[in-house]
């Protein structure tokens, strides 16, 4: 089965062409445009700049993905119907029902931040298929992106239950937040991530443990996770040690900042572990491209013996391809009457 797929929740607009492999899926063309550089200075997305420039990309876009690719191959349209921004949505939903009312063929409506697990079905279509590895169920899974942080255990590819997130803020969010206070753009998670491993061990263990940020609920046995009081732990910390003129205090803090974020994930990841037992873990989400947490998680997995699965870094931040996954994977039609659900559910 070959799908067509869009994803425009938000800043990115994106197309791709995935078709089912053995039992995971391969990407024939992912094409992502982005309009976060718009939104740099106002610090965050503007749901209004982000509608435009998804009408602007959309067609662009599509043509690239779709290349020299014969229509008639193409078996379904799908496209994530939320969460997201209704302007944005709006764009990818109804020219996916375009495309399957004019080309006669089924449309799927697609989970976002399901795709995001999803994802971790993505096989390489020129790796041997001896060599491929996929998730076992059951599977624990942990959505970290802008909006989202939340784990479920995936009983099976349909069956998902939410066993905890967070109570606020998403880490995503928090990464950006907090970047903008160490005056990175928007989003901030790449620079922290980057400038975190610039910082040595030595230098990092010059932070004093009382100057050191907050672990947000690290003792607490349940999922629960809270972000938002990081943020302002991060703004008292840059008014009292004026971080913003001293750069190497300031990058010291900034590994900070990463290392609280890995803790907690870490410390929740593994109650989820030792509670549901899975056979598998599993990450997505832009937030997923961080390094350390990739890298502390791989190891946790490790701990419990189990395999441990993100998507490669370009699957990880919004794409299309874990939309086109996430219909081969989990396959929900739609009807032309369906409308964008910016609060959709995921179970
Ligand atoms: O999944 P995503 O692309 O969009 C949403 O669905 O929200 O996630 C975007 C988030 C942003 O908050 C961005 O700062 C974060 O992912 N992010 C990272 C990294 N790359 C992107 N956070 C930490 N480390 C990274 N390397
Ligand atoms: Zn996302």
């Amino acid at each position: 089965m070959k799908v067509l797929a869009i994803e425009s929740t938000l800043d990115e607009t994106a197309a791709s062409v995935v078709e089912s492999s053995g039992s995971g899926v391969g990407i024939v063309s992912s094409v992502v445009a982005s309009s976060a550089n718009l939104h740099v200075k106002y610090g965050g997305v503007v749901p209004e700049i982000a509608a435009r420039e998804q009408l602007k990309l959309i067609i662009p876009v599509l043509m690239e993905s779709i290349g020299e690719q014969e229509i008639n191959e193409i078996d379904a349209v799908a496209a994530a119907f939320g969460p997201g921004m209704m302007g944005c949505l709006l764009i990818g939903v109804e020219t996916a029902k375009a495309l399957a009312w004019v080309w006669n063929k089924p449309l799927l409506k697609v989970n976002h931040i399901g795709a995001h697990l999803l994802a971790n079905w993505i096989i390489d279509l020129r790796s041997q298929m001896s060599d491929v590895r996929l998730p076992e169920f059951p599977a624990v899974g942990l959505v970290a992106s802008g909006g989202h942080t939340d784990f479920f255990l995936m009983e099976n590819v349909n069956d998902w239950k939410w066993i905890g997130g967070t109570r606020d803020d998403a880490v995503g969010e928090a990464f950006d937040k907090a970047g903008r206070i160490f005056g990175l753009p928007y989003p901030a998670g790449p620079a922290i991530d980057k400038i975190s491993k610039e910082v040595s061990d030595e230098e990092y263990k010059e932070l004093n443990k009382e100057d050191k940020l907050p672990r947000p609920l690290i003792h607490d046995k349940t999922l629960d996770m809270s972000f938002s009081g990081l943020k302002a732990a991060v703004a008292r910390a840059a008014d009292n040690r004026s971080l913003i003129v001293d750069s190497r205090s300031k990058n010291i803090m900034i590994r900070d900042f990463s290392e609280a974020v890995t803790e907690v994930l870490v410390a929740k990841t593994k109650i989820a572990l030792e509670k549901y037992k899975p056979k598998s873990l599993l990450l997505g989400g832009g937030v997923a491209a961080n390094s350390k947490i990739r890298e502390a998680l791989k190891k946790l997995g490790e701990e419990f013996s189990i395999p441990f699965f993100v998507p490669e870094l370009k699957y990880c931040g919004d794409n299309a391809a874990m939309i086109g996954a996430a219909a081969i994977m989990r396959p929900v039609e739609a009807s032309f009457d369906d409308s964008p659900e910016p609060g959709m559910d995921v179970v």
